[in-house]
């Protein structure tokens, strides 16, 4: 007899978790890890509430760790291990993705690549190291257009061995949320329209869930800000008054030399580390602004954070910050040689696009949008394509040029590595994790392939990722 048997006993997932126990399967897929011994600290997603809005408002319904937004701040030295059992206490299955650590594949968090989803009252022990000292974040990675606009999240930062003199370090996660006039998170979270359009683009910003983040500071007082773009779609344009500021890091990675800061866009996913000096006079206020072109092309601006200036700190400016040690990332060192890949981002308003296959069938615009589905990546528009963009041996220095053919801009991130732009000469500019793609532009980008597994790359505009921008790679 040939054919599948159907054999009724233990759930894939017991059978999974029984698997892992097996020596010699250390590798399988969807292993749990090896040193699982359950005193790892609990990281529970559940429902809660928080004072989202102005306090005129009532408090917010989320879903956060611990429920709360954002969820606890994770800190850790470099080269440590993070171990958090996560518990879901959602109404839904969900996972947690450690955005921009170069991981353990089985530790990534993406389900049915890497894991299966955890379901409602279910587990998951998260175990891995961290090799690469910076700011990183955590987030859910089931429905990440819907848990993620809910409020689950958090920061993960991984301290240097001799981190830089600073008097104060604060972590702001910048986030966008849609809310209604009562206050509650507007529930259009699929909608096709925003999908097509530029993502949810929400009415209320947020840093650390706080409607203002606001600081009493020194002059001259010298800060180290790690900012976070969390939220779904909206990039944003930040710039600095009464400080003076260097970029210091990009997604974790130490720049080269410290860069005086102008302006400073953050797309969605991508950090920043900044060293900024209150310049600010006794009585002033120093500000990070957000700027953003409205209606008529008109600047507006306002302020993420305030910085109350009620004394001096130092007689003294400190001299320019220096260059952060770098992490033991690898840079490629030979892109023109590489093995170049094209990926063609597709879709969208404005852009297009006639058919893109779907489940293995070619589908027209509206059959496309009937099941959601608007963008594509080489022409396919499946949340998991059956084949990898590509495959690489271990080691190798892979190149792909992301081509945005389309009318917007897209934020490409792709899991357990950092890539650099390829520059015109050939050299590898700073790595990073997540790089924002501005229409009809090309990003050439390069990576030593180093980490083995299956991994996503994808845009995290996250409503243009559940409309056809996923795609994955395969290493080793
Ligand atoms: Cu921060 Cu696949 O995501
Ligand atoms: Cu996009």
């Amino acid at each position: 007899m040939t054919g599948r048997v159907h054999v009724p006993g233990p759930s894939r997932r017991a059978f999974l978790a029984g698997l892992a126990g097996l020596a010699g399967v250390a590798n399988a897929p969807f292993a749990r890890s090896a040193s699982a011994d359950g005193s790892a600290p609990v990281l529970e997603a559940r429902p809660g509430s928080a004072q989202l809005a102005p306090p005129e408002y009532p408090e917010t319904p989320i879903w956060g760790y611990a429920g709360r937004v954002p969820g606890p701040t994770i800190r850790v030295r470099q080269g440590e291990r993070v171990a958090r059992r996560f518990v879901n206490r959602l109404p839904r299955p969900s996972t947690v993705h450690w955005h921009g650590i170069r991981i353990d594949n089985a530790m990534d968090g993406v389900p049915d690549l890497t894991q299966e989803a955890v379901p409602p009252g279910g587990s998951f022990l998260y175990d891995f190291a961290v090799p690469d000292a910076g700011a990183y974040w955590y987030h859910a990675h089931d429905r990440a257009w819907e848990q993620v606009a809910r409020g689950l999240y958090g920061a993960l930062i991984v301290e240097e061995e001799a981190p830089p003199r600073v008097d104060r370090d604060a972590i702001l996660l910048i986030d966008d949320w849609r809310l209604t006039a009562e206050a509650a998170i507007a529930e259009d979270f699929g909608n096709l329209h925003d999908r097509a359009h530029a993502g949810r683009i929400g009415n209320h910003v947020t840093v650390n869930g706080a409607a203002a983040w606001k600081r009493a500071a020194g002059r001259r007082e010298r800060f180290r800000l790690r900012l976070a773009n969390v939220a779904n779609a909206r990039v944003f344009s930040l710039a600095l008054s009464g400080l003076d500021g260097w970029t210091v890091a990009l997604d974790g990675q130490p720049l080269a030399a410290p860069e005086p800061v102008e302006r400073l866009k953050l797309a969605p996913a991508q950090r920043a580390d900044l060293i900024v000096d209150v310049t600010a006079e006794e009585g002033g206020e120093a500000f990070v602004v957000s700027e953003e072109r409205g209606r008529g092309n008109a600047l507006r601006s306002y302020a993420l954070a305030t910085f109350a200036v009620s004394g001096t700190k130092r007689a003294r400016r400190l001299p320019v910050p220096e260059a952060l040690p770098a992490n033991p990332v690898s840079t490629p060192t030979d892109a023109d040689a590489a093995r170049r890949t094209v990926l063609r981002m597709e879709g969208g308003a404005m852009g297009g696009l006639r058919a893109a296959t779907l489940e293995g069938r070619s589908m027209d615009m509206r059959e496309l949008a009937a099941r959601g589905r608007v963008w594509a990546l080489n022409g396919v528009a499946d949340d998991l394509p059956d084949a990898p963009l590509l495959r690489a041996a271990a080691g190798e220095t892979v190149r792909i040029a992301l081509v945005n053919d389309t009318a917007w801009p897209h934020a490409m991130h792709l899991h357990g590595h950092h890539f650099g732009t390829v520059g015109a000469d050939g050299g590898v500019g700073p790595l990073r994790d997540t790089i924002l793609v501005e229409r009809g532009e090309t990003a050439d980008v390069a990576f030593v392939a180093d980490n083995p597994g299956d991994w996503l790359l994808h845009c995290h505009m996250l409503g243009h990722a559940a409309a056809g921008m996923r795609t994955w790679i395969r290493v080793g």
